[in-house]
């Protein structure tokens, strides 16, 4: 079979693809695509290359390609169809008409951070520690398996300052910090603080905190 046209293309399409939602069919399709792809370029990796992919008989359908897209040095595609062609370029392109892959990208782009950085974020825009705890787990979600995230926290203080503006914020202790990075699925691989004594203010137990911490692999 093959597209001759960009309207055959286009019903392929509209027949098992959708641009309003991922089904399973779709999820498991590219968590077993992305899988493929941090398993070859470790390869790449390890040999001191960059990951190459070229992707065989893509048709009109960006899906796969997203996955290699965010990582690969060089990526191929293959698609022998005129109207395949057609279709894919008009997205390559930015084209209006052209098919919407947007939650594929979003569901590729939730997967695939190696390290996710976080300084002063979780804990200044948050009012409570449970508030604190559901956005560390927002982040971990971001995380790939074996990724990792960084994460620094000003501990025992209400408030921080931008010159004489003061912004509230969750007073915190460094057991909470590593309680609600536990509680988020990661494991602490280090924890550094250092004492914001003296300014003054802050209490001996005021501290800037930094905990790296990895994602286990995704059970098989
Ligand atoms: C069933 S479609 C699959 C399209 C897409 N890979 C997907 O996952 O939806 C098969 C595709 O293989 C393409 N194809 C067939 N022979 C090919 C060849 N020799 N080289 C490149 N593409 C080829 C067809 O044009 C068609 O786009």
């Amino acid at each position: 079979m093959s597209f001759d046209t960009r309207s055959a293309a286009f019903a392929y399409l509209r027949t098992y693809y959708s641009a309003a939602a991922l089904d399973r069919e779709d999820t498991f399709l590219l968590d077993a695509t992305i899988d493929g792809i941090e398993h070859a370029r470790r390869v790449a990796v390890a040999a001191g290359q960059s990951l190459r992919c070229l992707e065989l008989g893509c048709g009109p359908v960006a899906a796969w390609a997203l996955c290699p897209g965010a990582v690969a040095g060089e990526l191929w595609l293959a698609e022998r169809s005129q109207g395949g062609r057609q279709v894919l370029h008009e997205w390559l392109t930015g084209d209006r008409e052209a098919f919407d892959w947007s939650v594929y990208a979003a569901h590729v782009a939730k997967r695939m951070v190696e390290l996710v950085v976080m300084h002063s974020v979780a804990d200044a825009i948050s009012g409570t520690p449970e508030e604190f705890a559901a956005l560390v787990s927002s982040a971990a979600r971001l995380v790939a398996p074996r990724g990792s995230l960084l994460i620094s926290v000003n501990t025992e203080v209400d408030e921080w300052h931008a010159e004489a503006v003061a912004f509230p914020q969750v007073r915190l202790s460094c057991d909470q910090v590593l309680a609600a990075i536990e509680g988020a699925g990661l494991q602490a691989v280090f924890s550094r603080q250092r004492s914001r004594l003296p300014d003054g203010k802050d209490t001996e137990t005021a501290h800037t905190m930094v905990v790296l911490a990895d994602k286990p692999p995704r059970a098989e």
